[in-house]
């Protein structure tokens, strides 16, 4: 099926709440997803100031909306708003992905999920017994930190560009009990030797650096960059030239719609229906 959405009396609604929300691909992706399985279902977005999120948030349970995307600058702000948050949610302290049940929205966390899965079907790498490098300590590192401890990784090293927000972020993960957490300074990696090395900064998007030099941290297994645009990242082309298996934030993207999609519909998501829809939002525009 393509094409429009049948819009009538039993549509469904869904969408994202955002600020600004003009360049978000959620809509594509999710919109394809519906035509995919035959659903009369459309996927909006809504653009939402910080001091109106309240009353959206209000007004879209009033009318009925199934589900709903939260991202910047709301993902956090949101949380006091909602009845119920899921324990992903609730310790990572910020949600991407709300569900409309009988007693309000429930809350959830799906960014970690989506790095998790990502680094599973991208890579085919699981965190258990592991040790993981990750750099960055913003919205981003602390979803996929409490992940990747929730796999069973046996120690998470973090390591920022502020070295503050690194040992705030270690200190909050390393209150679940898991594998141990730590911190290096940014320019102390040498001889690190981690499995995994993950970018959670936005190091790489567009600016042509890398936000470590990679041969001398002696990374084992593979390398993951959350970021997407440019598709290969300088850090990437070293994790190539270093003969590592590695990979873009575009699964992630990928998988945290699919898990936000199976969170807010109940039904199984068409993942290469999704993959195709988010590759094609991606391509340039054809002059
Ligand atoms: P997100 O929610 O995407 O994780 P964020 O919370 O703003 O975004 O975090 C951005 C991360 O990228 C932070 O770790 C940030 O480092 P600081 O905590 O020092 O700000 C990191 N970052 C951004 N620009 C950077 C740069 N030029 N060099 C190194 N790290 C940078």
């Amino acid at each position: 099926m393509s094409g429009a959405p049948p819009i009538d009396g039993e549509t469904r609604l869904y969408g994202i709440l955002g600020h600004p929300v003009s360049h978000t691909i959620s809509p594509p992706m999710h919109n394809a997803a519906f035509r995919a399985l035959g659903h009369n279902a459309v996927y909006l977005p809504f653009p939402v100031p910080p001091e109106r999120l309240e009353a959206a948030v209000a007004g879209l349970r009033s009318v009925g909306v199934r589900g709903l995307n939260v991202t910047v600058p709301h993902k956090t702000a949101v949380v006091p708003l909602l009845a119920e948050l899921t324990p992903a949610a609730r310790a990572i302290g910020a949600v991407n992905t709300l569900r409309l049940d009988t007693g309000g929205w429930c809350g959830t966390n799906t960014d970690g999920t989506g790095f998790i899965l990502s680094l599973q079907h991208d890579l085919g790498w699981r965190a258990e017994g592991k040790r993981v490098l990750m750099l960055g300590a913003g919205g981003s590192a602390r979803s996929i930190g409490w992940h990747l401890l929730q796999e069973g990784a046996a120690r998470l090293t973090i390591a920022n560009r502020t070295p503050a927000r690194a040992v705030a972020l270690a200190d909050a993960l390393a209150r679940d009990p898991g594998g141990t957490v730590e911190c290096l300074p940014l320019d102390g990696l040498a001889g690190a030797a981690p499995d995994l090395l993950v970018n959670t900064t936005t190091v790489g998007m567009g600016d042509g650096r890398a936000p470590a030099d990679l041969a001398p941290v002696g990374v084992r297994e593979a390398v993951i960059d959350i970021v997407y645009a440019p598709p290969v990242t300088p850090l990437l082309e070293q994790a190539r030239a270093l003969g590592l298996a590695h990979t873009n934030g575009l699964g992630m993207l990928l998988y945290q719609g699919v898990a936000a999609f199976e969170f807010f519909t109940g039904a199984e998501a068409p993942v290469e229906a999704m993959r195709a829809a988010l590759e094609a939002a991606l391509q340039p525009p054809e002059r």
